[in-house]
């Protein structure tokens, strides 16, 4: 059981959460990477989709610390990604004008990306983190994976440090260069990841409407 001030403490937590985007050099000591593993994997997932027995265990993670030869190559593919989806994009809007609308801020950002030269939270971060989820059915893998990521995101914030999502890692799963860099099948996970190190900043708690404010109780 719980007392009065364990929901205190989570509401600190939950209200303390930011995405980080600027980290220090300082690297911090891989017991807190554990840690938040740890609270990743205690995050719920899809058990009617993903059961069966006879493989290794359907969630998986990746730890890439900065300046390593693996962070490097997983650099370049993921650069690689964003200039092709950037490309496919362009040429939707081309092909359909009245795509632009709905589309050009996302375009924007990758193009963005592109210009800066690197994947943010990819080497600018003193880790970079994939998760991989198991394939099963219904196709619930990125859901599971942005339930597991919120329970590491939670963790990180706890210990005082950033986090931030590196959500074209979610392109990444059929991606046959990838996968052999992760030494995993492709087309078999789902991915997403993340970065996590000392924040430049603490950032102020977000601002968020009052729940009575979008929350309409039905009779
Ligand atoms: C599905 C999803 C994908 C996201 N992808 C990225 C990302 O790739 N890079 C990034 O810096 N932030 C990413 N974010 C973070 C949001 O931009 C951020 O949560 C939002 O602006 C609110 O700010 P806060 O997290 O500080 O409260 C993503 C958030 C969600 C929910």
């Amino acid at each position: 059981m719980f007392d009065d001030s364990s929901g205190t403490v989570l509401d600190e937590i939950i209200n303390a959460r930011r995405t980080y985007r600027i980290f220090r050099p300082g690297v911090p000591p891989a017991v807190h990477i554990g840690g938040i593993i740890q609270a990743g994997l205690a995050a719920p997932f899809a058990a009617a989709a993903v059961g069966g027995k006879g493989h290794e265990y359907f969630r998986q993670f990746f730890v890439f610390p900065r300046g390593s030869r693996d962070l490097v190559i997983a650099g370049g593919l993921l650069m690689q990604k964003v200039h092709m989806m950037a490309e496919e994009l362009e040429m939707q809007m081309k092909n359909n004008p009245s795509l632009r609308p709905k589309v050009e801020p996302f375009y924007c950002r990758l193009e963005m990306i592109r210009k800066a030269g690197v994947v943010p939270g990819v080497e600018t971060a003193p880790y970079y983190i994939v998760v991989a989820e198991r394939k099963g059915y219904p196709p619930v893998e990125q859901q599971s994976l942005a339930h597991c990521l919120e329970n590491m995101w939670l963790k990180a914030t706890s210990l005082n440090l950033g986090f931030q999502l590196v959500s074209v890692t979610g392109q990444m799963g059929p991606d046959p260069e990838f996968c052999r860099l992760l030494g995993i099948q492709p087309d078999v996970f789902e991915l997403n990841g993340c970065a996590v190190g000392y924040y430049q900043e603490q950032l102020p708690p977000s601002i968020r409407p009052p729940a009575e404010l979008v929350t309409r109780w039905m009779e």
